[in-house]
């Protein structure tokens, strides 16, 4: 399943500005980016995407400062604009267009990390998400 995903998202992935040929899935993608990094997809590790979300930046700046510390709430920017939920289950829109996770990835990552994050952290983190219920602790 994992290895026929892989092939035609890690080429939309490698064609980013193109048109969007194929629509994403949270599964696809972290297909993909677990392609990406070379390691099959039983292997991905929720706990490194959630550790990554709840912990990872500096005191001043996380990615919870402006997602909250709870995936199925919505957050919000610096000035105040509302950021929906991250959980796909309380957000089905989520992890649904890769040029947009793609751009944030980009962006948060540098602004919170001061680097990219790894294709490893990046399936981690959606895998972590998109197995969540709407409810759960
Ligand atoms: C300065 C505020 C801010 C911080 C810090 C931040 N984000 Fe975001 N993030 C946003 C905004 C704004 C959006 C786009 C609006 C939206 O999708 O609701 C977004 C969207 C995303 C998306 C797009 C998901 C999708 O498919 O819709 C991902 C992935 C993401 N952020 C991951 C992260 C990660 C990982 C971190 C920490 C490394 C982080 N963000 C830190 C503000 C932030």
């Amino acid at each position: 399943m994992a290895k026929q995903w892989s092939a035609p998202v890690l080429l939309t992935l490698s064609m980013l500005g193109a048109p969007a040929a194929l629509a994403a899935t949270p599964e696809s993608l972290v297909a993909a980016y677990a392609a990406q990094a070379g390691v099959p997809v039983e292997s991905i590790d929720v706990a490194v995407g959630e550790a990554l979300f709840r912990q990872g930046g500096s005191s001043n700046k996380q990615c919870s400062s402006c997602h909250t510390q709870n995936p199925r709430a919505a957050g919000k920017t610096k000035v105040g604009k509302r950021i929906e939920p991250m959980a796909p289950a309380v957000n089905p829109q989520r992890f649904t267009d890769e040029k947009k996770v793609e751009k944030w990835f980009g962006r948060n990552c540098k602004d919170v990390l001061a680097r990219e994050c790894t294709p490893l952290e990046k399936a981690s983190l959606i895998a972590w998400l998109a197995g969540l219920d709407r409810e759960g602790k």
